[in-house]
């Protein structure tokens, strides 16, 4: 098994360019399905995710090709309408063809998920919602089978939480509905903008964008469109919670201050200097005062929320840096039930954190030793390199095909801001 090796304890300095956002960028290659013709995407990033989903698309009959990180689709040969068990399994957001292929088909067969390592994670307001705009779903086999005669209704929607995939494609089912849809209580991700850019761009006509009412009026026709991925706000996250947490003065660029409100807002209390400029964000930590050393971390309280929230996918990131504080902190986990896998491998590096239900509690003690440690997904593998950089000695990750899934060429820009890392082959 592939690993990822860090010498840990060394500050972090450079600049460092932040790739396309994978979960803007899912939904947008997805979106291709509901018209024909070539469709351009900007900004793509190359990820296992994003690789599985335009193999799905293939398996559809669909053609693509990238230049760069730009993506050219045309959905002109769609003669599928299935995402099977093989890759639903191994990437939920599989569920985001749904939405479009029963638009453009009237049909769509895909496998139900199954719980994954954070959570229950159901499709069920997904479901709720297409039943309402006129399909007919059944379960077979593990499969949901969604038929709809003719176009789909325009309907009001009411998500009990708000769901990012799940506004995304009601979205994309609404865009050629007969009638007006309302998603009430919709996802205001900045990925779910993106989206709306891009089916604005093919012609849909939605208003309320940014908001969590967004009203879909459905037209007849689509075209394909051109648009840019946004960029990763949650990358972006989790190499300045890196740069925190191993210290420096680190620059990224090619990534949106706006999208991280909660994060740089906790950063600041915690004690760095976090400058925003068009585009880029710069952290680093105040020089020490002569003759008292350096500024001590503080501690800071943070709770997940739905967006401007706090993001659920740093959760784990900036836990391994509240273990670096000087106090207690508690991170309270509200979105996922069963997010706190990297716990016990953090515990293994020497972090003293208790889970208390959905809260861990972090006694701060400024030490992190390396270690060999083992994650269990994405953002759980982000916050052990988080604690890798920032630990004394070797620290040895494994698994790391969930770091694969997200993060482009994380040991690449890691090791151009001066860290000490490399990866290994089994
Ligand atoms: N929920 C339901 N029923 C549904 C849908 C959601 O009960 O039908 C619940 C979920 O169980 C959860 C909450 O609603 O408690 C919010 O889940 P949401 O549907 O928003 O999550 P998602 O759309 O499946 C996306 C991201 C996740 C990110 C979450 C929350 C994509 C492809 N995935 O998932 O990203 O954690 O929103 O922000 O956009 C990641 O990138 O590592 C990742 C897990």
């Amino acid at each position: 098994m592939d690993k990822i090796i860090i010498e840990g304890g060394r500050p972090l300095y450079g600049e460092v360019k932040i790739s396309g956002a994978k979960n803007a960028a899912l939904p947008l290659i997805t979106a291709t399905l509901l018209t024909p013709g070539w469709h351009v995407l900007h900004n793509v990033p190359d990820l296992r995710d994003t690789r599985t989903i335009l193999a799905l698309l293939e398996s559809l009959g669909l053609v693509w090709e990238r230049q760069g990180s730009t993506l050219r689709i045309n959905s002109a040969g769609l003669i599928g309408f299935e995402a099977s068990y093989e890759l639903v399994k191994t990437m939920r957001a599989s569920v985001l063809v749904l939405g479009p292929l029963l638009a453009r088909l009237g049909r769509a067969r895909v496998s139900l998920p199954g719980g994954c390592a954070i959570g229950a994670r159901p499709i069920d307001f997904h479901l709720q919602g297409f039943k309402q705009m006129g399909a007919i779903l059944t379960l077979e086999q593990g499969y949901v089978d969604a038929q709809v005669t003719g176009r789909l209704r325009g309907a009001t929607i009411y998500f009990d939480i708000p769901s990012v995939t799940g506004t995304e494609n009601i979205l994309m089912a609404a865009a050629t509905a007969d009638g007006t849809t309302v998603i009430k209580n919709a996802a205001r991700e900045p990925e779910v903008g993106n989206l709306v850019e891009m089916l604005t761009a093919m012609g849909a006509r939605i208003e309320g964008s940014g908001t969590d009412r967004l009203v879909v009026h459905g037209v007849s026709d689509l075209q394909p469109a051109e648009v840019t991925t946004i960029p990763d706000r949650i990358e972006a996250g989790t190499y300045l919670i890196a740069a925190g947490a191993a210290g420096g003065d680190v620059t990224l660029t090619n990534c949106n201050p706006s999208h991280l409100p909660a994060l740089l807002e906790k950063l600041r209390v915690i004690g760095f200097t976090i400058e925003e400029g068009a585009g880029t964000i710069r952290i680093s930590r105040p020089p020490p005062v002569a003759g008292q050393g350096g500024v001590p971390l503080r501690s800071v309280d943070i709770k997940t929320q739905p967006y401007p929230g706090f993001a659920t996918d740093l959760q784990a990131q900036i836990m391994a840096l509240m273990t670096m504080t000087s106090g207690l902190s508690v991170i309270t986990e509200t979105i996922f039930e069963n997010r706190f896998m990297h716990v016990a491998e953090l515990k293994r590096m020497g972090a003293d954190i208790r889970v208390d239900g959905h809260s861990a509690i972090i006694k701060g003690n400024g030490r992190l030793k390396g270690a060999q440690v083992m994650a269990t997904d994405l953002r759980a593998s982000a916050s052990l390199v988080v604690a890798g950089l920032a630990a004394e000695g070797v620290t040895e990750i494994s698994r790391i095909y969930h770091l694969e899934r997200g993060y482009e060429n994380l040991v690449d820009k890691l090791a151009n801001l001066g860290a000490v890392i490399r990866k290994e082959k089994a």
